[in-house]
């Protein structure tokens, strides 16, 4: 996979860490990382060898949007074009077959927050800044951000950065329930490994079950969920490490009854 000229992607075991590195440009998204991060995300979703993915970003950014110079200087059919393309880039993310976590490092921007919102979990510092600020542009959001923030976020507070286009504290989407923890700008990257390596420890088809579970959750999908959900619960249990690790369990509480028995 690669060489890429606005991102990087290093392993460390079965955890995959991609680093979007436009830093100078606050890694705002050009056509080329458009396409390099749809490579990259649909190269690591097929890998079998890579449990769950980290995405961060160089510098003072996550990503501070599309590149609005590139946008500038855009045809019409090239906007659309970038615009349809992007509808993939975000599926890249959101559908990828591995659990997405975002270690937000900065300013996570119009199609840097939409990236966000594609992702499984969300770590982030004290410092990032979050927001839609497509209204100043006089645009909307066109990757997802519309739909995705009301999924997430809850309506009103979606329609509050929409139409505002205010950029606020990561620490604002914490009650949401978006952001997981706010972190030490030394203390994210490591945090986030670790959750990945521990969700890369898990058996694959539990983690992407669970992916695909809360996926149809999100979609309104909840009948078909719960049932898909008994579907997988049972196909787990009859699983050989579902089966050890609830034997183990059982086996451990068995022999510290005998071993009480034994000094009474
Ligand atoms: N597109 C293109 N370039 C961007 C960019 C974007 N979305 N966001 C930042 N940059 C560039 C700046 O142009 C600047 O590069 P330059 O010196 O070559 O012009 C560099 O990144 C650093 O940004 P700067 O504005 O100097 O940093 P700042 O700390 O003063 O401000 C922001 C940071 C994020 C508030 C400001 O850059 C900004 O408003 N960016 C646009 C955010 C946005 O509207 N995103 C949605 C796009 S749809």
């Amino acid at each position: 996979m690669g060489p890429f000229e606005t991102l990087s992607v290093e392993r460390q075991g079965r955890v995959a860490l991609v680093t979007f590195r436009r830093a100078d440009q606050l890694n705002a998204m050009n056509r080329l990382m458009q396409g390099e991060i749809i490579a990259a995300m649909e190269g690591l979703s097929a890998d079998d060898a890579v449990g769950a993915i980290v995405v961060t970003g160089e510098g003072r950014g996550f990503m501070a949007g599309a590149d609005i110079k590139e946008y500038a200087a855009q045809s019409g059919p090239e906007f659309d074009a970038f615009q349809e393309r992007g509808a993939r880039m975000y599926r890249s993310v959101e559908a990828n077959a591995k659990p997405v976590i975002a270690a937000v490092n900065g300013y996570a921007l119009g199609g840097g927050f939409e990236l966000v919102l594609c992702c499984d979990m969300v770590f982030a510092v004290a410092e990032a800044k979050m927001g839609l600020p497509e209204i100043k542009l006089g645009l909307v959001p066109g990757g997802g951000g519309t739909q995705r923030s009301v999924l997430k976020l809850g309506r009103n507070r979606a329609n509050f950065l929409l139409m505002t286009g205010a950029i606020v504290p990561a620490e604002s989407f914490v009650a949401c329930g978006l952001v997981q923890e706010i972190l030490a700008a030394e203390e994210l990257l490591a945090r986030a490994l670790a959750v990945a390596e521990g969700v890369a420890a898990e058996p694959p088809d539990a983690i992407s079950g669970l992916k695909h579970l809360t996926a149809m959750a999100s979609a309104g999908a909840t009948d078909a969920g719960l049932e898909a959900e008994r579907r997988l619960v049972t196909s787990l249990y009859r699983s050989e490490i579902g089966q050890a690790r609830v034997q183990a369990f059982a086996q451990k509480s068995a022999e510290r009854a005998a071993a009480k028995a034994r000094t009474t």
